[in-house]
């Protein structure tokens, strides 16, 4: 059985080793880890089992340009622990997650990932919503639209964390 709550001070080593057990390097670990200590884990929810922590999620505040009045977060990174992926672990944590970014009065979520994967629940091609990227991705930059708020104006650009320069450009969420 698999709770879903948010992060505790005492989950932060066992976030780190969910991502690094289940992304090929440690840049996802340390993005999670400087995206807390500098306040911009918005949302930040963990999987817990009977085995421990097996899943992880967050939230990171994005801006426009130009600038637009309003709350919207970029999902990045998640990551299920290897050997526990495939039941619906992953699922959980964006369906939850998107709750909580409602609940914080976002107008929209991005992520940039597998179309395929986000796809599922409900993310949509940004360019649709006249949403442009920093990271040069076409179908990867995708939306969850929410009722929340305003939109920013057609043809943004959207702003992550400066956290996130120091990922590849064109890596997933
Ligand atoms: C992607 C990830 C978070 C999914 O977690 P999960 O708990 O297995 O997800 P769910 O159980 O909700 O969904 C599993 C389904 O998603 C599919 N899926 C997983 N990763 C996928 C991907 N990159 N592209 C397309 N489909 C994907 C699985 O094949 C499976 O399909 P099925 O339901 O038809 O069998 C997990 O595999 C992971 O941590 N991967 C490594 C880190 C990573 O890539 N994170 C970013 C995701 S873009």
């Amino acid at each position: 059985m698999v709770t879903i709550r948010p992060e505790q001070p005492r989950d932060i080593p066992a976030v780190r080793s969910v991502h690094q057990s289940a992304f090929p390097t440690s840049l996802e670990a340390d993005l999670v880890d400087r995206l807390r200590a500098n306040g911009k884990a918005a949302v930040s929810l963990v999987a817990q089992d009977a085995t421990g922590i097996v899943g992880h999620i967050l939230f990171s505040p994005v801006a426009f340009d130009p600038p637009a009045p309003v709350v919207a977060f970029g999902l990045a990174p998640m990551a299920v622990m290897p050997g526990h992926e495939k039941h619906g672990v992953g699922r959980r944590l964006v369906q939850n997650g998107l709750a909580e970014c409602h609940a914080l009065g976002a107008c929209l979520v991005v992520v940039l990932g597998e179309p395929d994967y986000y796809g599922r629940f409900g993310f949509e091609r940004a360019s649709r919503h006249g949403l442009r990227n920093q990271f040069g991705a076409e179908d990867a930059f995708m939306v969850f639209m929410l009722d929340a708020g305003g939109h920013p104006p057609p043809g943004a650009l959207v702003k992550y964390a400066p956290e996130f320069s120091a990922l590849p450009k064109r890596g997933d969420a």
